[in-house]
């Protein structure tokens, strides 16, 4: 029997003398070394010997595991290593590459504006309305009636404002004016509203008008409110926005919703002179329209207008960010180039 031991010993150590990899070693270990490996059912026999061979013959058993065990991990770690030093030489990481880069996404310029001059509004005093009181698709009466438009006013015609097929009279608003209206609906004075949203105009395309364009509605109704306190607003958003050394001016104008009514000028930044396409050349750009809340539109809301009085303006965003940032063509904003959008 011991001699069958030293054969499985010799026939092992020969094996793993073979082995060529870590599997081969673990072959080697589940052939002679496991449960039901060979020295395993060698000792299973021992009990069929003497008291004395068993101990002599058990010893040597053990001796021959313990040796086998001892050959095989050195075998083993060996290989291990050279098998990790192959590995690392061949996926070799080189840390001074740069990482990928993730293109994360931003605010659209369009938006990036609104949010400031919202936030300059808020400094005012201002609120923001409500959705509800500013829906892209309005009707007629919102958009022009209550805001003493005339009926044969050219604005509502289908050359000037788009109309839908949803219903008589309900159309894409050409103005957020509306919004004044809904909010004097449900709400009473002493109101401080702004109400930012997109408008609709059947335009002729060029670098100064787009058929979509966005606006930021204003409304003030309280007692004593003045057209001082209209040019001391517009004047204070105006200086926060384009800073205090941009001329600005003060136009008189005609709204049929206001009376007296302004418009307000800034001067061109963008100016190459007589050519200038943004501005036509004036060296002024008109950005918002205003004026004192025409009585009639306050009856018509149910405000009493020997009690209160109130301003209203309305701005165009995208020529707020043309003369902030010397941008010379509105289509800029919508043809999702991102050559243009990642400079913001
Ligand atoms: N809704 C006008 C427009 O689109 C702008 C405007 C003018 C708004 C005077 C106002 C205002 O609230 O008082 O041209």
């Amino acid at each position: 029997m011991k001699e069958q031991l030293q054969k499985i010993y010799d026939a092992a150590k020969a094996d793993l003398q073979k082995a060529n990899s870590i599997s081969d070693i673990e072959d080697v270990k589940l052939k002679y070394l496991s449960r039901k490996g060979e020295l395993n059912s060698i000792k299973k026999n021992l009990k069929d010997l003497s008291d004395e061979d068993k101990r002599i013959v058990g010893a040597f058993a053990n001796e021959v595991a313990n040796n086998l065990e001892t050959e095989v991990k050195a075998k083993y770690d060996e290989f291990y290593k050279k098998e990790l030093d192959e590995k690392l030489k061949k996926e070799k990481i080189d840390v001074t590459l740069s990482g990928k880069y993730v293109q994360m996404g931003h605010v659209h310029p369009i938006t990036q504006t609104i949010n400031e001059i919202t936030d300059i509004f808020h400094t005012l005093g201002f609120s923001v309305a409500p959705d509800k009181h500013s829906p892209e698709v309005e009707t007629e009466y919102f958009n022009f009636d209550m805001l003493n438009f005339p009926q044969d006013h050219p604005a509502k015609d289908m050359q000037d404002t788009f109309y839908t097929t949803v219903a008589p009279h309900v159309l894409l608003r050409s103005q957020t004016s509306g919004a004044q209206v809904r909010t004097m609906a449900d709400t009473k004075p002493p109101i401080r509203i702004i109400a930012p949203g997109r408008v609709y105009r059947n335009e002729n395309i060029n670098s100064r008008k787009n058929n979509f364009f966005h606006q930021i509605e204003g409304l003030y109704i309280d007692k004593n409110v003045t057209m001082a306190d209209l040019k001391g607003v517009m004047n204070e958003f105006l200086r926060l926005y384009f800073g205090a050394s941009r001329p600005t001016r003060f136009r008189s104008s005609f709204f049929p919703f206001t009376e007296p009514s302004v418009e307000i000028d800034v001067e061109c930044i963008m100016c190459k002179g007589k050519g200038c396409r943004t501005c036509s050349g004036t060296g002024w750009l008109e950005i918002l329209g205003a004026g004192m809340v025409d009585v009639n539109v306050l009856k018509d809301s149910n405000i009493d207008p020997e009690v209160y009085t109130g301003f209203a303006f309305g701005m165009g965003v995208e020529r707020l960010a043309m003369l902030k940032y010397a941008i010379d063509d509105i289509r800029l904003f919508f043809s999702n180039d991102e050559r243009f959008l990642n400079q913001f």
